[in-house]
C-alpha cells in the first residue's frame, strides 16, 4: 500500500503521519468501513457510505459527507493504487484536539482517512468451509454502530486463531449474536435464520444483501435470534462479511455442523452473490 486519502488529498504514505492528539488514535473515538473491490469496482458502496453516515450520527460526529465526493476519491484511490480484486478501508475520527474526554468543539474538522490494498478472495476456504470458535460476547451494547474500538473483537479472533478458526462467534447469555467480523446464519428445515438487527449486531452490508437474495430465491427468513444448541443442531450454518462474503461454518469448535460440509442453501447463496458482483465488475 503505497498512497493514503487524507481528507480530500491523496498522499504517499509516508506523508501521512498520525498526530497522537487524534481521537481517534487517544480514545478510539471514531468510525470504519471496509467495502470490497472486485475489478477496480466498489461493490455495495451506498450502503457501505449510508453506515458510515449513520454511525457518525449515533456518535455525535459532523457527518457531512458527501457521497458524491467520496465515491469519487475512493476511486481515484483504488486506480492510483491499482488494486482490481481489493477492499477499500475508510475511517472518521472526531478530529485533533488536546486530550480531554469529552466532545472537542463542535467546529474540529474530522479527519477522514483511507487506502485501497488487494485482497484475494478467500477461494478455497468457501469452497471447503471454515471453523469458527465459539467466544462469550464481551462488546458494549450499541454494536449497530461501526466504531473504531474493536479490542473485544480483537480478543475474541485471537481466541479463534489459537483454536486454529477463521472467525470467532460471540454469544450473549445462550443467545448467538454475531462474529468479530461477520453475521451469522443458520439453516435449518431449509429456513434461514440470523439474529435481528438492533443494539446486538452490526447490521451488515452483507447480511442485507444476502436476505434479499434469499427473498429472489424464494428460501425463507426467520430473523430471529438462535441458541448456541440451535448453532450446534443446524443443518448449515454460515457467516457473512464484505471480505469473506458468504462462507460455510462446517465446524464450531468440536461440533461438526450437518455433513461436515458446505450445504445446498449455502451453495445456492454463494452462487448468487457471485453473479451479483459478477454483474457489478461487468459494468
Ligand atoms: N466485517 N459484524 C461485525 C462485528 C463486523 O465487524 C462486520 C464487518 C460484519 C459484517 O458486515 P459487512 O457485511 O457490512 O462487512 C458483521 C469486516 C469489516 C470485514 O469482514 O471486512
Amino acid at each position: 500500500m503505497k498512497w493514503i486519502l487524507r481528507n480530500q488529498t491523496i498522499l504517499p504514505r509516508g506523508e501521512t503521519a498520525v498526530d497522537i492528539d487524534d481521537r481517534g488514535y487517544q480514545f478510539g473515538d471514531g468510525i470504519y468501513e471496509v467495502v470490497r473491490l472486485y475489478g477496480g469496482e466498489p461493490f455495495l458502496m451506498r450502503p457501505h457510505l449510508d453506515r458510515l453516515r449513520r454511525s457518525a450520527h449515533e456518535l455525535g460526529m459532523r457527518a457531512d459527507l458527501d457521497n458524491g465526493v467520496l465515491e469519487e476519491n475512493f476511486r481515484q484511490l483504488a486506480e492510483k493504487e491499482g488494486v482490481s480484486t481489493g477492499i477499500l478501508y475508510m475511517q472518521v475520527t472526531r478530529g485533533v484536539y488536546q486530550r480531554v474526554q469529552e466532545f472537542p468543539p463542535a467546529d474540529l474538522p474530522v479527519q477522514l482517512t483511507a487506502y485501497a490494498k488487494p485482497m484475494e478472495r478467500p477461494a478455497e476456504a468457501l469452497r471447503q468451509g471454515v471453523a469458527v470458535w465459539l467466544v462469550p460476547d464481551i462488546r458494549w451494547l450499541r454494536c449497530d454502530i461501526k466504531s473504531l474500538n474493536l479490542i473485544p473483537n480483537v480478543m475474541a479472533r485471537q481466541q479463534a486463531k489459537e483454536h486454529n478458526c477463521l472467525e470467532a462467534l460471540q454469544h450473549r447469555g445462550d443467545m448467538v449474536t454475531e462474529g468479530a467480523f461477520s453475521n451469522v446464519f443458520l439453516v435449518s428445515g431449509g429456513k434461514v435464520r440470523t439474529h435481528p438487527e438492533g443494539n446486538l449486531i452490526l447490521s451488515g452490508i452483507t447480511r442485507a444483501h444476502v436476505l434479499s437474495l434469499c427473498e429472489q430465491a424464494k428460501i425463507s427468513v426467520d430473523e430471529r435470534a438462535f441458541s448456541v444448541n440451535e448453532l450446534l443442531s443446524a443443518d448449515e450454518v454460515f457467516i457473512t462479511s464484505t471480505s469473506n462474503e458468504v462462507m460455510p461454518v462446517v465446524r464450531v469448535g468440536d461440533a461438526v455442523i450437518g455433513t461436515g460440509e458446505p450445504g445446498p442453501v449455502t451453495r445456492n447463496l454463494q452462487g448468487l452473490y457471485e453473479e451479483s458482483f459478477g454483474m457489478v465488475t461487468k459494468n
